[in-house]
């Protein structure tokens, strides 16, 4: 089988950086043709468009940002670039770290006067796990913004990675000229009233040619001279190998709001940016040559409305061409299903197209049979692997309002951790429950699903507790460890010994303290 080219990525930022300001620039760029909600689409493709938005409404579920579809043909090749979506800001949750599984590589996206910042580094470490390739887009060069050489520098050491500047900016703010992009030569200025760029692109033979100083003041032709220099002297050159592997990041200075590094940024994608990756799996890896269909759910959304228990499953597709009306074999379940009505993210004919390849996504409407970290297969004979659960950053204990009702609050803690609604400790000492999530959006859904689903009322308290690491290492010395810490020792939904920590400090504390143990904040499903 031939497949058809994919580039399929996430964008990771801390709120405000601009991501979705990027989000819809790489749309209007690649030609996509939904855009914040508009659709040009004719005949056909506009009224798929108003089914698919009518089935929104009845099932209350919206997903039309989940995924988005671009292509682009170079060098005589269409790539269709899918382009994954992060929750972020209120509803981050773990279903943010759970999407950056499900992707090839990643655009981390930094604002210039602010530099790296928390949200963006958590992402990133869910990245490094995975060995997943990112590229750097250094946003807002239109503003006043840090010096670029500490923008690489902060870079390089807070995440440990070779960086490589492939564009400059001259100037930043109100001494903003344009960027210069090294491999190419080109230099995209400012023009207009808004001071973006309107595609008026200059061609030049490097940083050392002399035309440069007619386009440029004599301010920013001194800048763009000694700091690009310096720039393609002081760093590392661009290294596929090692970008690919996770190690060294090209990085593009632009401004996603003026249109600036935009194109470089697909271009690098189309170019760079790795295909569809093989995906480890028992008993072999799955590679998407393979001719079968293979994919795995790595998130639910559940309808928002709790009377009703429809939900869509995303699954990203691993190997094999998908077929409308296929039947696939969930790994949860072993029970064949039928996939009628899948959602096609495909920007023009979402509801219309009927396959689907390697690095696309599929969301399949069920009733709860489909769960994050099933593999589905035409054969049931194999299992895809990897997909995480991530130590959670926010604990709470969990109370029942009727004492009665033990019983119904313990499955439906297993059933919601199960889907990966939350996770569920129970403590060695005590008999109260404490649930873990990594973003706030998760408890008040646990909430709500309790009530509507289980008829349990529960109310959440504070926990002593911080965050849990999954303790690995001998029987022998875990069970010494758990002798000692017993206070703070509970077991996770299937048994594993959990270290319940107090802060992220009392965890280095007790690695330190115990480096035959390993403290992991994250445990393979
Ligand atoms: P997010 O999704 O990462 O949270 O960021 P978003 O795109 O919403 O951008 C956050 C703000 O930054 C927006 O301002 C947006 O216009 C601005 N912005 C994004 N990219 C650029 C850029 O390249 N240059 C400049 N100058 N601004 C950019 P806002 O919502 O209009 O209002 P405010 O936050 O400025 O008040």
């Amino acid at each position: 089988m031939s497949i058809p080219s994919r580039r399929t990525f996430a964008i990771i930022s801390h709120p405000d950086a601009g991501k979705t300001t990027l989000t819809e620039k790489l749309l209007l760029e690649g030609g996509a043709i939904h855009l914040a909600g508009e659709v040009k689409a004719r005949g056909a493709n506009r009224r798929a468009r108003s089914d698919w938005m009518k089935i929104e409404q009845q099932r209350g579920i919206s997903v039309t940002s989940s995924v988005m579809t671009f292509s682009r043909t170079m060098d005589g090749e269409t790539i269709t670039f899918n382009l994954l979506d992060t929750p972020g800001h209120e509803d981050f949750s773990e279903d943010t770290y759970r999407t950056l599984t499900a992707v090839d590589s990643a655009v981390m996206v930094i604002d210039a006067a602010k530099g790296i910042e928390p949200q963006t580094r958590k992402l990133f470490e869910v990245c490094r796990l995975r060995n997943v390739p990112i590229i750097t887009f250094i946003n807002k060069v239109d503003r006043e913004g840090r010096d670029p050489f500490a923008l690489l520098d902060e870079v390089a050491d807070a995440l440990a990675l070779d960086v490589c500047p492939m564009s400059w900016p001259v100037g930043m703010g109100g001494t903003f000229e344009g960027v210069f992009d090294f491999a190419t030569g080109q230099l995209r200025q400012p023009s207009g009233p808004s001071r973006a760029f309107e595609g008026t692109v200059e061609q030049f033979s490097g940083i050392d040619d002399p035309r440069l100083a007619d386009v440029l003041s004599a301010q920013g032709h001194e800048t763009l001279v000694s700091e690009g220099e310096l720039a393609q002297g002081g760093y590392a050159s661009f290294d596929l190998a090692a970008y690919r592997h996770g190690d060294l990041t090209p990085v593009y200075f632009g401004s996603a709001l003026k249109l600036f590094g935009v194109a470089e940024l697909i271009d690098a994608l189309g170019r760079h940016a790795p295909p569809p990756r093989e995906q480890p799996a028992e008993p072999e890896p799955v590679t998407p040559d393979r001719p079968d269909v293979t994919g795995f759910i790595f998130k639910v959304q559940a309808n928002m409305d709790p009377q009703h228990r429809d939900r869509i499953a995303f699954m990203r597709l691993c190997s094999g061409k998908f077929r409308r009306g296929m039947k696939l074999i969930p790994s949860g379940s072993g029970k064949p299903i039928a996939v009628h009505s899948p959602i096609l993210f495909f920007a023009q004919d979402r509801e219309i197209a009927d396959e689907a390849y390697p690095g696309d996504i599929i969301g399949i409407p069920n009733h709860g049979t489909l769960r994050v970290g099933d593999t589905l297969s035409e054969k049931a004979d194999v299992r895809i692997t990897g997909l995480p659960n991530f130590a959670p950053e926010i604990l709470r204990r969990v109370a029942l309002r009727d004492p009665t009702k033990t019983k119904q609050l313990r499955k439906a803690l297993d059933d919601l951790s199960e889907e990966g609604v939350i996770q569920v400790f129970y403590p060695e000492i005590g008999g109260q429950w404490i649930v873990g999530v990594v973003g706030q959006l998760q408890l008040d859904v646990l909430i709500s699903r309790l009530e509507a689903e289980y008829k349990v009322e529960a109310v959440l308290e504070p926990s002593p507790f911080d965050t849990a690491r999954w303790l690995g290492g001998s029987d022998a010395d875990i069970k010494a460890f758990s002798g000692i810490n017993r206070s703070n020792m509970a077991a996770d939904r299937d048994g594993n010994t959990v270290f319940l920590a107090k802060s992220a400090w009392d965890v280095n504390y007790q690695q330190e303290r115990n480096p035959d143990l390993k403290f992991s904040a994250t445990k393979e499903r």
